[in-house]
């Protein structure tokens, strides 16, 4: 085992009716809030009048953002936190998925500092302080929720990078899975493609550790027999909660005590598409993980074999494995190869010269050119 700091201040409120104590928790934290959503679906399944007709009721002052992207930028950041220092905001409340929640996380920090927000992606500037942030989680899939993480794109820079720091977890999370039962079926299955994601990422981080292995098996194994179920049933309350559950548990830290690192080569790689072609994150991930595998079987064919046996409970070689997760991935419907997509062009050069100049890299398995060129001959 490698030597790990356990830590995560976020306070989870899971479940159903929650939201029945969201002004006491606000409250905590002062009255003029700063309310931060994305495109529209928190308007379409009435949350945002719900919220909003609450807060007033109870006597907060409201100030909103709304627009934030999927595969957030940080135009979006900058002009919320402009809002926030404006209005002299005393907290912040996030509703959507992980574009929203990770926007918020970064705006938190921006208010406080005259610096631009991307600084805190550079390291030209650290956060010094927080306003405090609070969020509802409408999609299952980052695990945003309970972790310091965010990642935003910056299309000048031709960067999509990320951000954590100890200030930036989300002090309170409200985790209604009844809020999820709106997310059309794609998203649903990204959302469990990238809970998966996640704990391979642990997995082929550095650290041996048999207990956390198993928690890692056993959030992959939850995703297994009820993403499916899920997809098949997406008003399934049930199905919702184990979901949503599943995948906070898979990015708040445990799937990595005992290790050093994570790997995150894939993760890193997925957001090149994301930003050259705003492939959803979840989408991302299908497409690069059979390939990353395939490509650095030799490095890592010990844990890839491991994880098959793990998962499918039986001896199967590296190869049937990765042929087996690449048919989990196909049977929730996500994509495993770019061409899935059906983007015009010629897309190897620029995801070649993307990847160099974002430093795509892992953690433990470390990626060179070649390594690029062979990865995206796979994936393509
Ligand atoms: O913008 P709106 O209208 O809200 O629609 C969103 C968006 O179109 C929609 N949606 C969200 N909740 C819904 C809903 N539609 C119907 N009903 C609901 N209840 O779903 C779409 C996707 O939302 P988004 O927030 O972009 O998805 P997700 O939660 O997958 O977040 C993706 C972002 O998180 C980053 C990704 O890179 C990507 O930018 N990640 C963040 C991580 C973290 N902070 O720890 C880790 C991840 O690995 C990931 O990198
Ligand atoms: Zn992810």
């Amino acid at each position: 085992m490698e030597n790990f700091i356990a830590y995560n201040p976020t306070t989870l409120h899971f479940g159903r009716n929650i939201l029945t104590i969201l002004g006491a928790t606000l409250e905590e934290y002062g009255n003029r809030v700063l309310l931060v959503y994305g495109k529209g679906s928190v308007r379409k399944s009435g949350l945002y009048d719900k919220i909003m007709a609450d807060l007033k009721m109870q006597g907060f002052v409201v100030s909103e953002y709304g627009g934030i992207k999927s595969n957030p930028v940080i135009e979006d950041v900058e002009a919320a936190a402009a809002i926030g220092r404006e209005r002299h905001v005393d907290v912040i409340l996030a509703v959507g998925g992980g574009s929203v929640i990770d926007s918020s996380k970064i705006i938190s920090v921006t208010i406080p500092v005259q610096n631009p927000a991307w600084d805190f992606f550079t390291g030209k500037a650290k956060p010094v302080s927080a306003i405090p942030l609070v969020a509802i989680l409408t999609l299952a899939a980052t695990g945003t929720e309970m972790n310091p993480f965010a990642v935003v794109t910056n299309h000048a820079l031709g960067q999509k990078s990320a951000f954590g720091s100890p200030l930036t977890f989300p002090k309170h999370s409200f985790l209604d899975p009844g809020l999820t039962i709106t997310v059309p079926l794609d998203y649903t299955a990204y959302g469990v493609a990238d809970l998966i994601a996640h704990c391979f990422e642990a997995w082929f981080g550095i650290g041996e550790t048999t207990l956390t292995d198993r928690f890692v098996i056993s959030i992959v194994k939850e995703a297994m027999e009820f993403g499916p179920k899920l997809l098949g049933d997406l008003k399934n309350y049930k199905y919702r909660e184990k979901i949503m559950f599943a995948a906070t548990m898979a990015l708040n830290g445990m799937t990595m005590y005992g290790r050093s690192t994570g790997d995150w080569g894939v993760h890193s790689a997925g957001h090149i598409l994301s930003l050259l072609y705003d492939v959803p994150h979840g989408a991302s991930l299908t497409i690069v993980y059979p390939a990353w595998m395939r490509h650095f079987r030799d490095r890592t064919g010990n844990r890839i074999a491991q994880l098959g046996s793990g998962l499918f409970d039986k001896q199967l070689t590296v190869e049937e494995t990765i042929d087996h997760i690449e048919d989990l991935f196909k049977s929730l419907g996500c994509p495993t190869h770019v061409s899935d997509l059906k983007i015009a062009g010629d897309l190897r050069k620029p995801i070649l010269e993307s990847m160099i100049h974002n430093k795509v890299n892992g953690g433990n398995v470390k990626m060179n050119e070649e390594d690029y060129a062979a990865l995206i001959a796979l994936f393509l």
